[in-house]
């Protein structure tokens, strides 16, 4: 995995490492000749590579009036807007215009470069402090040296907080976006939604990247839990409604932060083995299809959140019919802007701008006259900078076209509040991870919860009985149980965050006179020969992105050899799967007595036992088809017959 990392990293190098010497960019990446409605337009820009420095900052004070205009949250916003953008070079446009990781900058440099925005990507917690207050600290000291610039426009910080504030220890974390498709509660959207924002603001927070509403057609995809659904309607419902939680009425209330949908367009929709990126197959690959297709699956959900008042969308790594969405000027000026009314800021995905082209210069032009406002550097700021300065001085990016970019990010950022109140928010750090906003999650985590198969109505389980004897690895990791982007990118097994495990459920609900026997392997062999009610918990290693694409979907082959060993030797055995999507069972599902899929649950397994026990009905249903073979991928859904897959979507056993 670093490996490709370091790949991904030296691409990007190479990438600017050949904008520099100025290579011609006739060169396109080779690209299969099929006709397709979005061809590259014919690019007539400059070839030649930065070499000029840009022009130093002002120093000089902006004169009164303007300053008591867009610092008055009294006046109108477009007077606000227009007032600021009077004052500003072209260096703060584009400063503006600048969106880098945290650990690439410095505080002094975001007051050099008058810098608009910041972020943390996945695992981009302050090193050895990773507390609320840390992260607190750590935002506000970005914000008081963006303040400290000329015209103290402040900084929007960003985090992926896409299953709560995931990213930060202590803080509650929800079940991914495919167990929360399970649950398919609206109402709870918005309630997480909330608690998401509260968690946020109190680490000086205000920008989320989510929703995603991708709709994943093929569960190949190492982002599928990322997806609520395959199915659009259940996307943008639920996405709409946690946004709505999100920002709330008010966008400038002090609880409020700004959502992102994301990755525009079809990211869902890519298809197996065509991505270029390192050892990736699915991920930031190739979606294909014609309008019909991306109006029907892959747009509403944008449609729905901008009536939902979206105000920032994030580009998606993947190309549409093998065009880079990334410089896709028809779909994201075309039908985003244009078609759908979107009037927010568009930001870029994570050096999603470099990959259009092999030229960096005419990456960032392309990037940027397509309708990309922000981009997310997010590393090499000072080249980006640069290479956008050269390129609106040589007029192949215009004055207009920065100007339209700057406003769009200010206004989000004055509806924000962020003048008024750019810093975090202390009287909400005792509620982040409080016992309220975990009671959230766990009905999430039993509303998740999809009962499969109840051979003889095993389940509910009798909380009162003598032994119960639970394995696996997932049972008692509160680590695997939340997945990918938590605490780090790629999440991590182990205990890693504060919460309660499956197990740790399992052993507070039943009763004072009931043994638990746990063991990580399912040797039971020293207590019994055959072990009474037995729980297996397996599934999927932590992993996010193009890590995840996984060519087989089987379990791993050391929970098979213990499922096996498990079926014979107990009484009646349960399965509990936690995974990013459906796995492939073949033989091994017909010897389990019951079967429930978990999804990736988050910090609070006690909601889990709360359904195995009967303290609460199981009420979820299937957002994903569920293969019986990993042929049958990608499903041609329009001819689908039930009795071809193990279990269509929507099925769920319900009490
Ligand atoms: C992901 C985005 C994420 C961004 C920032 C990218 O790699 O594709 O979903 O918001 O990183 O962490
Ligand atoms: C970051 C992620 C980002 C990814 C993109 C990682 O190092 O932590 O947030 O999505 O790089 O490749």
């Amino acid at each position: 995995m670093l490996n490709t990392i370091k790949l991904t990293l030296t691409r990007t190098l190479l990438y600017t490492l050949l904008a520099a010497i100025s290579v011609a960019c006739t060169a396109a990446p080779a690209e299969p000749a099929i006709p397709t409605a979005t061809d590259v337009p014919p690019t007539e820009v400059a070839t030649q590579a930065p070499t000029e420095v840009p022009t130093e900052m002002p120093t000089v004070e902006p004169t009164q009036s303007a300053a008591e205009i867009y610092q008055d949250p009294t006046q109108p916003i477009a007077a606000r807007v227009d007032a600021v953008l009077a004052e500003m070079t072209l260096a703060e446009k584009i400063g503006q215009m600048t969106l880098i990781e945290k650990g690439s900058i410095d505080p002094t440099a975001v007051t050099d470069y008058a810098i608009g925005g910041i972020l943390s990507g996945g695992g981009g917690y302050p090193k050895g402090n990773n507390t609320p207050e840390g992260w607190a600290e750590m935002v506000d000291g970005y914000q008081q040296a963006a303040l400290d610039t000329r015209l103290g426009i402040p900084m929007i910080y960003g985090v992926d907080a896409v299953h709560g504030h995931s990213n930060v220890v202590g803080t509650v974390v929800f079940p991914h976006n495919i167990g929360l498709g399970a649950a398919n509660n609206p109402e709870l959207m918005t309630r997480i939604g909330e608690i998401t924002a509260a968690e946020m603001v109190a680490t000086g927070i205000y920008w989320n990247y989510g929703p995603a509403v991708s709709v994943p057609q093929d569960i190949r995809w190492g982002r599928t839990y990322e997806g609520y659904s395959e199915d659009t309607a259940i996307v943008s419902s639920l996405s709409s409604a946690y946004l709505r939680g999100l920002q709330q009425d008010d966008l400038s209330a002090p609880d409020t932060v700004l959502a992102t949908v994301k990755h525009f367009v079809a990211d869902g929709g890519t298809r197996w083995g065509s991505s270029t990126t390192g050892n990736y197959q699915m991920d930031q690959g190739v979606a294909r299809g014609d309008m019909e297709l991306l109006r029907r699956v892959h747009l509403p959900p944008y449609e729905v959140a901008i009536e939902n008042g979206a105000q920032s969308v994030m580009i998606s790594f993947s190309s549409w019919n093998y065009v880079k969405m990334h410089g896709n000027r028809e779909l994201i000026t075309g039908v985003l802007i244009d078609e759908l009314g979107f009037d927010g800021f568009i930001v870029a995905d994570w050096g999603g701008v470099d990959q259009i082209s092999l030229s960096y210069y005419e990456s960032v032009v392309r990037a940027i006259n397509a309708g990309i406002d922000m981009n997310m550097v997010p590393y090499d700021y000072e080249t980006f900078i640069n290479t956008l300065t050269i390129a609106v001085d040589a007029g192949d990016v215009s004055e207009d076209r920065i100007d339209e970019a700057v406003r769009n990010i200010l206004k989000v950022k004055f509806a924000l509040g962020l003048f008024e109140a750019p810093f975090s928010n202390p009287d909400y750090l005792e509620r982040v991870g409080s016992d309220a906003h975990r009671e959230v999650a766990r009905q999430a985590v039993r509303e998740s919860a999809v009962l499969l198969k109840n051979e003889g109505d095993l389940l509910p389980l009798d909380p009162a009985q003598t032994e119960i004897f639970v394995a696996g690895k997932a049972a008692d990791d509160i680590g695997i149980q939340s997945g990918g982007w938590t605490i780090e990118w790629q999440g991590k097994a182990g205990d890693i965050t504060v919460g309660t495990t499956i197990l740790e459920g399992i052993q507070a609900t039943v009763s004072t006179d009931t043994t638990v026997h746990y063991d990580k392997f399912g040797h039971f062999d020293e207590i019994t020969d055959t072990p009474s009610t037995c729980i297996a918990v397996v599934g999927e290693q932590p992993y996010a992105e193009g890590f995840g694409d996984d060519p087989d979907l089987e379990l791993e082959a050391r929970d098979k050899r213990m499922l096996r060993r498990m079926a014979e030797t107990c009484e009646t055995l349960t399965v509990l799967l936690v995974s990013g999507r459906p796995l492939v069972l073949n033989d091994l599902y017909d010897q389990w007595d019951a079967f429930v899929a978990v999804w990736l649950p988050g910090t609070e397994g006690q909601g889990v036992a709360d359904v195995l026990f009967g303290d609460y009905p199981f009420t979820g249903t299937l957002p994903y088809t569920w293969p019986r073979s990993v042929d049958q991928l990608p499903f041609d859904f329009a001819t689908l017959q039930a009795e071809d897959v193990l279990f269509s979507r929507g099925f769920g056993l319900i009490e």
